[in-house]
């Protein structure tokens, strides 16, 4: 029998020691609080940020959702992004991506307060993440990261294959995971891989991010791996009462008893992404009081 990873149990643990946290600080007068932009519509991004916010209000962090029409501005952007950066009483900023197609996200990332930029995509805190001196943690790779700690699963000296090179996901996930203290040797394989069926094969660890509903069959993993699968792939089902769900990039029942361990979709990765949220609002509202960073 395999195991199930499960992200929103790891989560609710990590909530109480958050929720704990934040309650010291309240004591000393500082409230966290964290702003998040969501420009257009999207329907994934709106219960994306709705969850954000439900959360913050779980453990007592203030959060302001500030929506913008899909019709937004590039310059009304950036003014929104500049007046969260100058109010003291906002810790933590969040633009929810994708953004609508007449903006351009590298440039409104950027102009995020590097102090304040949770989702940790400004590049001066990508810098610090690669140089092994992080201020904030990426959201998705850290708490896929205390999935496999708080699971009591080995990194070091282990064979991780990671699938997608993403800013959000692969790309810092595959830094993280080669450093001290996690000791992986790490393959990052994305869309010109040659033979990358083979190489999951090969994988101790499997961590699939690339998008594509159920990639991963049976014959792509290794007897006993461990499959981490971050997909959030939308498909039509007219069997299911909503008549959508979601998948990941893993064929979960195909796998499910060849692997030693595995994360469901939904209610493995998702929550996780929410959870370290709240660990680096936590730490934004500690740094803009000179306090030093809180640690899992
Ligand atoms: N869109 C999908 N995931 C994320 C995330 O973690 N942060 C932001 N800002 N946008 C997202």
């Amino acid at each position: 029998m395999s195991v199930i990873l499960s992200g929103n149990e790891i989560k609710k643990q990590i909530l109480v020691e958050l929720k704990d946290e934040v309650d010291h600080l309240i004591e000393k007068n500082i409230k966290p609080s964290l702003s998040v932009i969501l420009a257009g519509g999207d329907p994934a991004s709106e219960i994306y940020v709705s969850s954000k916010i439900r959360t913050c209000q779980e453990i007592g962090i203030q959060s302001v959702a500030r929506k913008l029409p899909q019709s937004v501005s590039q310059q009304e952007l950036l003014e929104v992004v500049g007046e969260l950066n100058r109010d003291p009483s906002v810790h933590g900023i969040l633009c929810q991506v994708p953004l609508p197609e007449q903006c351009q996200e590298e440039e409104v990332l950027e102009a995020i307060d590097p102090l304040k930029d949770v989702d940790c995509f400004h590049p001066f805190n990508v810098g610090l993440l690669a140089t092994g001196n992080p201020r904030f943690m990426p959201c998705t790779p850290y708490g896929i990261l205390q999935i496999l700690k708080r699971s009591g699963i080995l990194t070091k000296g282990k064979n991780v294959v990671v699938l997608g090179r993403s800013n959000i996901v692969g790309r810092p996930l595959s830094i993280l995971i080669s450093q001290k203290g996690w000791d992986a040797t790490v393959t990052l394989c994305h869309s010109k891989t040659e033979n990358i069926e083979e190489v999951c094969s090969r994988a101790d660890i499997l961590i699939a991010a690339i998008g594509i509903s159920k990639f991963i069959k049976r014959e792509h993993v290794k007897k006993d791996a461990v499959i981490i699968d971050v997909g959030m792939n939308r498909i039509i089902d007219p069997t299911h009462p909503k008549g959508k769900r979601l998948t990941g990039d893993v064929d979960f029942e195909a796998v499910k008893d060849k692997v030693s361990a595995i994360t469901p979709v939904p209610g493995g990765v998702g929550p996780m992404t929410i959870a370290m949220l709240m660990l680096n609002t936590i730490n934004a509202a500690r740094i803009s009081n000179d306090l030093p960073l809180f640690q899992l």
